[in-house]
């Protein structure tokens, strides 16, 4: 997989359309230790964004689901596991992934939906 080797920026969007933008600087990835290193899991937990992680990063819930609007070019191919995965998930698009597994190498900017259900379905498992 490719990591950055340059800094870019990813804009979160919720379902109260709240924007976050962040900068990841790849000298600092991972910011913790859910999901893949790098990942958009790991860049928005380690900067205070709410994405769904019921598995813990490790692609068997599919409640990490996000939607990547703009620069999904330079994400890492989805594995069959996250296909799988994602093939459970509601609502999903062709921009759809799971925010545990994808993994930009910073070749573009980056903008992230993170659907209503994700936080919803997660509500009512608590
Ligand atoms: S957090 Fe469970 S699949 Fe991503």
């Amino acid at each position: 997989m490719e990591l950055p080797t340059q800094k870019y920026m990813i804009t979160f969007v919720d379902e109260q359309q709240r924007e976050q933008a962040i900068e990841v600087d790849p000298a600092k990835t991972p910011y913790g230790d859910q999901g893949l290193p790098g990942s958009l899991l790991d860049v928005a937990l380690g900067h205070g964004v709410e994405i769904e992680h019921a598995c813990g990063g490790v692609c068997v819930c599919s409640t990490c689901h996000v939607i990547v609007k703009e620069g999904l070019e330079s994400c890492n191919e989805p594995s069959e596991e996250e296909e799988d995965r994602l093939d459970d998930a509601y609502g999903v698009t062709p921009q759809s992934r799971l925010a545990c597994r994808c993994v930009p190498n910073g070749e573009a900017d980056l903008l992230i939906v993170i659907p209503s259900w994700n936080r919803n379905l997660a509500r009512e498992g608590r």
